[in-house]
């Protein structure tokens, strides 16, 4: 069967890797979360002491991307985590503090090339599902499948902030929503690949969706692509 690039763009914590990691499973495609690597760069920038005052060191951290080694490892689930440099760091990229500086990060050009340059490297064979951000307009904008995700502010950090607490991470409800907000409104108005839903793609705000019906709507997308 023909092999497609599924991307899935959207707002911050919509379910974007909840949804890929599915369809992902369902097809047997490789499931890349683009999140993790911006976040990755942001925990290397972060213990390297690249980001002052909440303001990354631009000029340092492009000199350093060299020494960024990102890859990703199977886990028992089968499911890819982040590597940098040798260490899974999966667990500490999803810190309040990493989430609370990944955007600027992820404003700078350099950072965007040269983590879309990877990505394209990774989807080359097709067969993959990619969440992000820009995947659908800027890494693969002829991307065969491109759906938009995307929730109300407040059932996101409702979500969000639940699934802190349940991995036992500190969090309050109001910090998840600043955040969540800060991170939309950075992400939209960047002037480098800012978050937009491409004209080809599938609008689907799950504010009123169970996991299954958003996971069965996208498989009758699949579906009829692949026929
Ligand atoms: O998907 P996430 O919330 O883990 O992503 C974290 C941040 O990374 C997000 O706020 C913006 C940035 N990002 C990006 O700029 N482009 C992508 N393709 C993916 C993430």
């Amino acid at each position: 069967m023909n092999k497609i690039i599924i991307a899935i763009d959207g707002h911050s914590s919509c379910g974007k890797s909840t949804l890929a990691k599915q369809i992902a499973q369902a097809l047997g495609y490789v499931y890349v979360d683009t999140g993790a690597m911006y976040r990755a760069v942001t925990l290397f920038a972060i213990r390297n002491n690249l980001i002052k005052n909440g303001t990354p060191d631009k000029e340092a951290l492009i000199s350093s991307l060299i020494d960024i080694k990102l890859s990703f490892e199977l886990n028992n689930d089968n499911l890819p985590e982040i590597v940098l440099n040798g260490e899974n760091v999966e667990k500490q990229i999803r810190s309040m503090e990493v989430s609370g500086l990944v955007s600027p990060v992820s404003v700078i050009s350099e950072v965007r090339r040269y983590l879309v340059q990877q990505q394209r490297e990774i989807a080359k064979n097709k067969g993959v599902v990619m969440d992000g951000r820009d995947i659908g307009t800027v890494v693969f904008p002829n991307a065969e499948l491109k759906i938009f995700l995307t929730a109300s502010p407040e059932v996101r950090a409702e979500r969000r902030y639940k699934e802190l607490i349940e991995k036992g991470t500190p969090a309050s409800y109001k910090d998840v929503l600043a955040n969540l907000q800060e991170r939309d409104y950075i992400d939209s108005n960047r002037s480098d690949s800012p978050l937009k839903q491409a004209d080809d793609a599938v609008l689907l705000d799950n504010s009123n969706l169970t996991r299954e019906e958003q996971f069965n709507e996208t498989m009758q997308l699949v579906k009829k692509v692949l026929s």
